[in-house]
């Protein structure tokens, strides 16, 4: 049976974030719930997805067809999300035309002309440090506002773009941090 109401609590035993924390975060965004009775799920889960703009379907494109950006090109959790990669695209001619799960590896030339045809909005940066910002400009160029970038260095971009950085060896250290902190205490 759908569960029509849901709680904080229940929220918070799921997803490990504090009762008082989603109680305070959904606040932000309405009245969502009744005190005592919990949260009607379909139209949280609505306004979620409204809040989220993951009620519509985003295209998306990679830069970098290598090992990591041919793993996220097969990463089947991005449609869920409703994102889309549209095109993958890199330098290397013997990548060039290649089909990975649907999706054509198309030169990096083309890219500023493709993105503006298919006014995407987001890419995700999957080179190596050394042509991170090459890409950044290219994709400025094209009209990018939000850019995943995987490439360890720093980049220079306009004001108005939304560029996160992710790093997998820096969230590594942070883990060894606290395992030292227990360490200690232990
Ligand atoms: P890779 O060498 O397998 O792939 C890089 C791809 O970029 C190649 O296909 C290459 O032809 C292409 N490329 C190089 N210059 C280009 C340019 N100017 N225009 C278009 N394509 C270009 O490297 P890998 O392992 O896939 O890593 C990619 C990037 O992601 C690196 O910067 C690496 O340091 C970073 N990385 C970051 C991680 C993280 O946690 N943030 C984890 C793994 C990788």
């Amino acid at each position: 049976m759908i569960k029509e109401t849901i709680s904080s609590t229940e929220m918070s035993e799921m997803t490990g974030i504090s009762s008082y924390q989603i109680r305070k975060d959904l606040a932000f965004f309405g009245e969502f719930g009744k005190r005592g009775v919990g949260y009607p799920v379909k139209e949280l889960v609505h306004s979620l997805k409204t809040i989220l703009g993951s009620s519509r379907k985003w295209d998306i494109v990679i830069v970098g067809a290598g090992n990591l950006g041919e793993a996220l090109l097969r990463y089947k959790g991005f449609q869920k999300r409703g994102f889309y990669v549209k095109a993958v695209f890199d330098y290397d001619e013997s990548k060039i035309g290649k089909v990975i799960c649907g999706v054509k590896i198309l030169h990096v030339h083309d890219l500023v002309r493709f993105l503006k045809k298919w006014k995407i909005k987001i890419a995700i940066i999957a080179v190596p440090a050394d042509a991170a910002q090459f890409v950044v400009d290219q994709l400025v160029l094209g009209g990018i506002q939000s850019i995943l970038n995987f490439a360890p260095t720093a980049l220079k971009y306009p004001d108005g773009i939304n560029l996160n950085s992710i790093d997998i060896s820096i969230e590594l250290q942070r883990m060894i941090y606290f395992l030292n902190q227990k360490i200690k205490m232990d």
